[in-house]
């Protein structure tokens, strides 16, 4: 391998050797507690920062070399102290909620241990089901925790003008609701509406179930139903569909089911990834790299797995609205959340003369 600066590009590209290095360690930063505890002391050496976060000392202080030389986390070399600064605690920690970036790296390990089938993938067409991913539904949920309870029920459902709506009673479905943390909020915040959650990962469901036990919602239900085949006809006023289009095996049969589901007039709310369909106009969009690495990891492989349209993580809006119109919905407004640069929501109404 050649290690020399000699060029940009070189140079370059060992910033991305040390930054995906970074990236699987800060995720075992995360995992182990370690950019907590650091938040919380004072400088101090890497037997004290083991102690305080109950760690083997050895593997901490390899981690804080890692950490130091990365600049994420400050070293004084006299004292044999380490710190991490407050600025960078403000988007690494579990206290920093939706603003912890931390969280996000955990994704890499995830991927990276599909690496090998997906090789095959590229070998051999197909694809890498969601059984691959063990751990993608707690990832999964942890990440969205923090969205929903910071944004969901202040600044995304009011995107679909459904509250007056949602405070009397409406029946409410959300689609790929996986781990169904959207529906019990929604149940909570509006108990005279009735809610159901559809996904078909029983992981998913099970955990769904449990919260809304632990919430003592009696207008909470979950089932395990494939998207694509959701009989409900117009049952619904509300469907809403957050993140998961895009990983569907059959997003067009998809689109139509929510269409047939939805009472006349009734809105479909649907978040997915804020980009063109078109490659070139996602050159200014900052994490495109981050996007097409997950679709091909991830959210494309697996609906390729299941004999899929394989979408990918960036289909665009275009595609998007050219869906939604091919599934029967008339005019859609594209929205987006302050401060949330990864989503456009979709708002979009079933026509009211329409079945
Ligand atoms: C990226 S996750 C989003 C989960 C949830 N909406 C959220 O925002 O936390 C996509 C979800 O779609 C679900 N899913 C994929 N294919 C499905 C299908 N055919 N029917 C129902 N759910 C499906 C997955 O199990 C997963 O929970």
């Amino acid at each position: 391998m050649r290690m020399s600066k000699d060029d940009d590009f070189s140079g370059r590209f060992l910033q991305i050797l040390n930054d995906g290095m970074l990236c699987l360690m800060t995720s075992v930063g995360h995992k182990a507690g370690l950019f907590d505890t650091m938040a919380r002391l004072a400088p101090s050496t890497s037997a004290e920062i083991a102690k305080a976060a109950k760690l083997n000392e050895r593997y901490v202080r390899e981690w804080l070399g890692a950490m130091v030389t990365g600049r994420i986390i400050d070293y004084d070399p006299s004292a044999g102290k380490y710190s991490l600064p407050a600025t960078h605690a403000s988007c690494l920690t579990r206290a920093a909620g939706i603003d912890n970036l931390a969280m996000f790296t955990q994704y890499v390990a995830l991927m990276g241990n599909v690496e090998d089938d997906i090789v095959k993938c590229f070998k051999k067409g197909g694809g890498v089901p969601y059984s691959a991913f063990p751990k993608f539904q707690e990832i999964q949920a942890e990440e969205t925790a923090r969205v929903f309870d910071a944004r969901l029920v202040s600044d995304i459902l009011p995107l679909a003008g459904q509250t007056d709506r949602l405070k009397s009673g409406i029946d409410v479905l959300d689609v790929g609701c996986g781990t169904g943390h959207a529906i019990n909020l929604m149940a909570r915040t509006f108990p005279k509406s009735r809610f159901w959650g559809y996904d078909i990962s029983r992981e998913g469901i099970g955990a769904a179930r449990a919260e809304a036990k632990k919430m003592k919602l009696k207008n909470a239900r979950f089932k395990i139903v494939d998207a694509a085949k959701i009989d409900d006809r117009e049952k619904f006023d509300l469907i809403t569909a957050f993140d998961t289009i895009h990983d569907q095996a059959r997003p067009t049969k998809v689109l139509k089911c929510i269409y047939r589901a939805l009472r006349k007039g009734g809105t479909f709310l649907m978040q997915d990834i804020a980009a063109s369909s078109r490659l070139h106009e996602n050159m200014q969009n900052t994490l495109a790299p981050t996007l097409y690495t997950i679709s091909t990891m991830h959210c494309m492989t697996v609906s390729l797995a299941y004999g899929g349209e394989g979408l990918g993580t960036v289909w665009g809006e275009q595609k998007a609205k050219e869906k939604l119109a091919e599934a029967g919905f008339g005019s859609v407004d594209v929205k987006q959340v302050e401060g949330d640069m990864l989503n456009y929501y979709y708002v979009t109404q079933k026509k009211s003369n329409d079945l």
